[in-house]
């Protein structure tokens, strides 16, 4: 258990399960315990029938800064990653209800990669999407590589994923990485609304109809491992340790 995940199911929104990053102080950098939390939280959210629809929120100003650069450099040292990381990766990839989030300030890492699992995300206007996973000696996680093309296009997807070009909220929005932005202060209100809406539909045909859309998930589960297994040989690099030290010495 870690007090930086919070999960709750709002007063307003009885059969909406609220998963928030709080993790203020870090600006909601994703340690191994938060993601194991989080799967934990997919997991209980799965297999508790009065939960309808799972949204995923931040703080105010920073949805979340990706993962933790001190656990990104005990990976190095250790030479591997640990089963949290991928356990979350599946558990969202494979989960069964839907997925709002909404997005408020900083989007880095993970977290940009993890509304490409989500089915809407609202995002403020000053919100900022990066992924500088090359920057880092890293490659693209979470089936991007796979899923932000197919959104994108091969030249925007380049852009963002390998070379770490930032996206305003109004091009996330543009190139289907989000599906509407807001202003800061409606942001929370706003996805709240969009969920409970959700939740009210007829369960069992959303489901099927999000599985549809959806499509099958077995080339996303084979693009995460594969993204994987280069993800973590490239952790064990000189130059993405470098880079992890350079940023824990600022
Ligand atoms: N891992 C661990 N700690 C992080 C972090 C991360 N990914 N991102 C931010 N933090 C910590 C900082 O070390 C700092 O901690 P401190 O106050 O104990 O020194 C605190 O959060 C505030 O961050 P700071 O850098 O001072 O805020 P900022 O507003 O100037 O910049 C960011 C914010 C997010 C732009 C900057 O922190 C950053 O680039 N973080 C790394 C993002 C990243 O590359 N993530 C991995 C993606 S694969």
């Amino acid at each position: 258990m870690t007090e930086h995940i919070l999960t709750e199911n709002p007063d307003t929104a009885p059969n909406v399960r609220v998963i928030r990053f709080n993790r203020p102080d870090k600006k909601n950098a994703i340690t191994r315990a938060m993601y194991a939390a989080m799967t934990d939280a997919l997991q209980a959210a799965s297999a508790d029938a009065c939960v309808h629809v799972v949204v995923f929120l931040g703080q105010p100003g920073c949805f979340s800064a990706g993962n933790d650069m001190a656990d990104f450099l005990a990976f190095a040292r250790e030479g591997a990653m640990g089963s949290e990381v991928l356990d979350f990766l599946t558990a969202l990839a494979t989960f069964d209800k839907p997925l709002v989030s909404g997005v408020d300030g900083l989007a880095i890492g993970i977290g940009t990669t993890i509304h490409l699992h989500c089915d809407l995300t609202l995002a403020s206007e000053r919100s900022v999407f990066r992924t500088p996973f090359v920057d880092l000696a890293l490659v693209p996680e979470a089936a991007s590589s796979l899923l932000v093309p197919r959104r994108m296009g091969h030249q925007r997807a380049f852009a963002l994923l390998a070379a770490g070009e930032a996206l305003t909220a109004a091009e996330a929005c543009r190139d289907g990485l989000i599906w509407r932005v807001t202003s800061p202060e409606a942001l929370e209100a706003e996805t709240l609304a969009v969920a409970l809406k959700l939740a009210a539909k007829p369960q069992g045909a959303l489901r099927i109809a999000r599985n549809l859309l959806r499509g099958p998930r077995e080339d996303i589960l084979e693009r995460i491992a594969e993204e994987a297994t280069h993800f973590e040989a490239q952790l064990r690099s000189a130059e993405a340790r470098a880079a992890f030290e350079a940023f824990l010495k600022r």
